[in-house]
């Protein structure tokens, strides 16, 4: 293989450019020409691909977002769009692609490798709900973007002895939630995985103020609950006052941590070495520590990431 390109799609992700750098300058040491492709599978759609040297990836590896641009472009779903894409790869003589983005980036991966056009697919996304790693790269940053979040909630709450609820992204996976909930000391987490009852929720809080609680913070992932009609309820029945907050897109921005940063040039790193190896519908992962790739069809259909009971546990425990 002599040439190949790289884009970032879906919702963007602190590291992904430490991801988009470690492609190209591992490419690039391998003797390669490295293509960036622009704003994810549309800008494949409207030829904005263009070939990057070392410098146009340097002083990128600091910085959040994706130089690349990202997009969301179901039209990709349609096969004469994939057709017209790989028409324009091909006019660049590029032969294959490494794609950073979450499920829906993966799926146009997987399509244009069942069209023959050879695809390896890295993690990309704040929500840590992709199959077959443990760590998705954004993850780690939007955490601590989170758990900053509930520090500076948990500081008002307790002045004005009142109840935070506090939205966090993560589409249907509660890992984010979850996760910060520990870091941050939350008291109560509403995640998709477990089913929620919001009487329990009530005798929790009410309980929670019975053993001097000056604050509640209430964690609850996107999608599972109108957060301020639930403020609502809670002021109503307890008496005390509350707010939501939705933390919203200011959890995808911000510099990549150093996990991040470290994890996301790993496994650019490792794409190059499989596409060299002339791997193709793959999918890179950490698991345990170690550097794995998987069938992409396969992380998208049959494997599943197993809940962290363990740490919804714990979280009670420590309540
Ligand atoms: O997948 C990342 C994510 O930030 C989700 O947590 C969230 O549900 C979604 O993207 C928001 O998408 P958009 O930026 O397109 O509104």
């Amino acid at each position: 293989i002599k040439k190949i390109g790289v884009l970032t799609s879906g919702g963007d992700a602190p590291g992904m450019n430490a991801a988009v750098r470690a492609v190209v300058r591992a490419g690039l040491a391998e003797g390669m020409e490295v293509y960036g492709i622009y704003d994810g599978y549309y800008g494949m759609y409207h030829d904005h691909i263009e070939k990057l040297n070392r410098q146009n990836v340097s002083d990128i590896i600091n910085k959040g977002g994706t130089v690349l641009g990202s997009a969301r472009f179901p039209e990709f779903k349609e096969p004469s769009v994939r057709e017209e894409a790989i028409k324009n790869l091909k006019k660049h003589g590029i032969e294959a692609i490494v794609v950073v983005g979450g499920d829906g980036s993966y799926m146009g991966a997987m399509k244009l490798s069942e069209m023959g056009f050879p695809c390896i697919g890295l993690p990309g996304t704040i929500d840590n709900d992709i199959s077959g790693t443990d760590y998705t790269i954004g993850f780690m940053t939007a955490l601590d973007t989170v758990v900053d979040a509930i520090d500076r909630l948990r500081d008002t709450s307790s002045s004005h002895n009142r109840i935070s609820i506090v939205e966090i992204m993560g589409r249907h996976c509660g890992d984010l939630t979850l996760w910060a909930s520990i870091a941050g000391g939350s008291e109560y987490i509403i995640v998709p995985e477990v089913d929620f009852d919001e009487e329990e929720l009530l005798r929790q809080v009410a309980e929670g103020e019975a053993k001097g609680k000056k604050h509640a913070i209430i964690a609850i992932t996107e999608h599972v609950a109108d957060v301020n009609a639930m403020a609502k309820r809670i002021e109503e029945q307890t008496g005390r006052e509350t707010r939501a907050t939705i933390l919203g897109h200011i959890q995808r921005g911000g510099a990549p941590n150093a996990w991040d940063r470290v994890q996301a040039s790993r496994m650019g790193g490792y794409a190059v070495e499989l596409l060299l190896k002339g791997e193709s519908a793959r999918c890179v992962g950490i698991q345990k520590g170690q550097l794995v790739h998987h069938d992409i069809i396969d992380c998208l259909t049959n494997m599943r990431r197993a809940f962290r009971q363990d740490l919804y546990d714990l979280s009670n425990r420590l309540f």
